[in-house]
């Protein structure tokens, strides 16, 4: 039997899921001492984690050499297609905010430029208010463009809210809850009833999700 390939986001999202999957009783030893190996199978044969790069998350699902992968909400919004969504695991947690400089004004009518490293939700988002923005997509330190008269606001991810204070914007809006999510190849969900069992196994352990969050969020649309 072929293992289950699991792409994992490397970094936090992978120890997440180390935890989470010793805790729904999987002997997670093997990937312990990882060094710079980047493939782990377990002992057993049973599983083989990928441990990869943000977007590539989704392109391993989608061509079928994983069979799951684990990944932020926020990819998932950028890259949109050729996966299931099987799972919010509800660890990841944090959010897509509008910020800027204190002296900007959402409602001015002036066309704005937007900088992001999120082009597709910056557009949806701007889209649904029915205003039309120059976007500029940048690869990080998001944060100073608008100090600079790069952008006039960003679109970008906030966790503790600690970057955006050093750099002395503040959030305008809460645009969506991220989260890491279970994605599972199409094929594999049909072909493999190990990985159903497998989703099945971890999510009884997956607690609901902020049920608060998201209703601000559905009154903010
Ligand atoms: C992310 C995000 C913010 C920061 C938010 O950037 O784009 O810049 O983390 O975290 P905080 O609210 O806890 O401060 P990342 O660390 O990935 O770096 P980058 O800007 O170089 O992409």
């Amino acid at each position: 039997m072929n293992p289950l390939t699991i792409a994992l986001t490397k970094g936090r999202i992978e120890r997440d899921t180390v935890k989470l999957l010793s805790r729904a009783g999987f002997d997670m030893a093997f990937m312990a001492d990882k060094g710079r190996s980047l493939i782990f199978e377990s002992p057993d044969k049973a599983f083989r984690f990928l441990l990869v790069k943000a977007p590539d998350v989704t392109t391993y699902v989608r061509h079928g050499v994983a069979d799951l992968g684990i990944v932020g909400k926020d990819i998932l919004y950028e890259h949109p297609r050729g996966y299931l969504e099987m799972l919010d695991l509800n660890f990841g947690l944090c959010k897509f905010a509008l910020a800027s400089v204190a002296s900007y004004d959402p409602k001015d009518h002036k066309r704005k430029r937007i900088a992001t490293k999120y082009p597709r939700v910056a557009t949806d988002y701007f889209h649904q208010k029915g205003e039309d923005v120059e976007i500029i997509s940048i690869q990080g330190s998001v944060e100073i463009s608008p100090i600079l008269g790069l952008a006039d606001a960003i679109v970008d991810i906030v966790e503790t809210g600690n970057t955006l204070k050093a750099n002395g914007l503040i959030v305008f809006e809460d645009i969506c809850r991220i989260s890491a999510q279970l994605i599972a190849n199409k094929a594999s969900l049909k072909n493999k009833p190990e990985l159903l069992a497998f989703v099945k196994k971890i999510e009884s352990l997956v607690g609901r999700k902020e049920v608060a969050f998201d209703e601000k969020i559905s009154r903010n649309k």
